[in-house]
């Protein structure tokens, strides 16, 4: 393979690079400072689910992460009984959008290409 052949291969891989990241997959790595900004929910998922521990700016934030990657929550769902190391209820965890009033997909269908766990 030539220089010029070498060339079109760099092009090719910075495509595929780019269109790659452009179809936004949703993965743990882009993720993990998604479900991060989901922090203020801790104290309803942590707790007994009341809604009064549900605050404005955990809804907000849940409800602008269903209008950017969806698939986000997958990793809230599926994270088991922690997350990042704090201990979390998974029920609560999975009735989140609903509590705040927040529609989407069922997980089933949100979900479906999602490993059960990262
Ligand atoms: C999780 O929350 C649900 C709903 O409030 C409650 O019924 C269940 O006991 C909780 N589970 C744990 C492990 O605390």
């Amino acid at each position: 393979m030539g220089c010029r052949g070498f060339v079109l291969c760099l092009a090719v891989i910075m495509v595929a690079t780019m269109w790659c990241e452009n179809a936004a997959e949703p993965n743990w790595h882009n993720c993990e400072p998604e479900v991060i900004k989901l922090d203020p929910c801790l104290a309803y998922v942590r707790g007994k689910g009341d809604e009064s521990a549900l605050s404005t700016t955990c809804c907000s934030r849940v409800s602008t992460l269903v209008k950017s990657i969806p698939q986000c929550l997958c990793f809230v769902f599926n994270s088991g009984p922690f997350i990042f190391g704090i201990p979390i209820n998974q029920t609560l965890a999975h009735n989140l959008p609903a509590a705040c009033k927040v529609k989407t997909p069922p997980a089933s269908i949100l979900c479906k290409d999602f490993p059960p766990s990262f």
